[in-house]
């Protein structure tokens, strides 16, 4: 059984223009010590699906359909109550804007033991004990010291590594990031998922990586799902992603990476459609240079075009109905 499992998810915002369909038939699942990386341009619905996977959608905004298993208990039938000992316990998020998130006015060391003691029943003395070692386990020099400084004490980098260290405080089955290394520097931000990369071996713990950065997908992750205006378009596991995507909006987002050697990028022109006013058929139609008649009539489905590969498009051929094109 996976360990989180979601089946056609949809999230909606009312807006003055209409309903805001922000997550529209998402599935994908995540399996047990495994690395799943969401990917997609900003506004596809990355950070929503995460979030509702919290069941954290801002409100108005709420989860219209759907199902969100952990280990084949829908968190859609829970209590609040229920859901409140999963959060930060079996599944923590590390928010797309950590600077903002940890609070000025206390230390580190307050921060991480609050997060501590609210899912465990443990003594002040051993919820600090325990902070040090997670402060350490994320490779913040002289913990014991450092502990009772505030935020503004930290560099950006560190900062993040606090915030992780939070998330990691209760040892979450599944770990959340959503654009972790976003606002760091290249380097910095290399060093940032070596942590990650190294922690989740080490215990074994399954992470949903949410990013806009194909090459930070080619690093850290397992499986790939790539989101365009709200659905999944494409899923696959990574190798198989790179050398056979079969999604032409994929393709795209792999052209516009940036390469070594300093080729020119080619940037995929134009705009998603908006989410109020959805077309009937493809949603890349507009932008998609192997575009026909036939991709306007329907919204294709999330079709198997290789063994677990899945793919929106009913222009690039499957192979397993067609191995003459493979
Ligand atoms: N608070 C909100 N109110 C109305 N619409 C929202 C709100 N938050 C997000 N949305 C809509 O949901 C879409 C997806 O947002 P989001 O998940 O934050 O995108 P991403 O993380 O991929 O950049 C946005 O394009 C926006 O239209
Ligand atoms: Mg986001």
């Amino acid at each position: 059984m996976p360990l989180l499992e979601i089946q056609n998810l949809a999230t909606t915002f009312p807006t003055e223009a209409g309903l805001a369909k922000a997550v529209d038939d998402v599935s994908f699942k995540i399996d047990k010590g495994k690395v799943l990386g969401i990917v997609g341009e900003s506004g596809c619905g990355k950070s929503i699906t995460s979030l509702s996977i919290l069941r954290l959608v801002p409100p108005p905004g709420r989860i219209a359909s759907g199902s969100i298993k952990l280990e084949g208990q829908n968190l859609l039938d829970l209590k609040e109550s229920q859901m409140q000992s999963i959060r930060g316990n079996r599944i923590a998020l590390i928010p797309q804007d950590p600077m903002t998130s940890l609070n000025p006015v206390y230390t580190i060391g307050d921060q991480i033991m609050e997060a501590i003691e609210l899912h465990q029943k443990v003594s002040k003395q051993e919820a600090r004990k325990r902070a040090i070692e997670v402060l350490e386990r994320v490779r913040i020099p002289e913990a014991k010291s450092r502990i009772d400084e505030y935020p503004h004490q930290f560099s950006g980098g560190m900062r993040q590594r606090v915030m992780i260290a939070m998330a990691l405080s209760c040892e979450p089955e599944l770990l959340i990031a959503d654009e972790p290394t976003t606002a760091l520097d290249v380097t910095v931000q290399a060093q940032i998922l070596d942590l990650m990369r190294s922690i989740q071996k080490e215990q074994d713990m399954s992470i949903l990586l949410i990013t806009h950065d194909l090459g930070v997908v080619a690093e850290m992750c397992d499986h790939v799902a790539v989101m365009y205006a709200g659905a999944v378009v494409e899923y696959a596991n990574v190798q198989d992603l790179f050398a056979h995507p079969r999604m032409p909006y994929t393709i795209g987002l792999m052209h516009s990476l940036p390469r070594p050697g300093g080729e020119r990028l080619t940037p995929i022109e134009g705009q998603p459609p908006s989410l109020v006013n959805l077309p009937r058929g493809c949603r890349f139609a507009d932008r998609c240079p192997l575009v026909e008649p036939r991709c306007r009539e329907a919204v294709p489905p999330l079709e198997e075009k290789r063994p677990g590969h899945f793919a929106r498009c009913v222009v690039v051929a499957s192979e397993m109905e067609n191995p003459a094109r493979a």
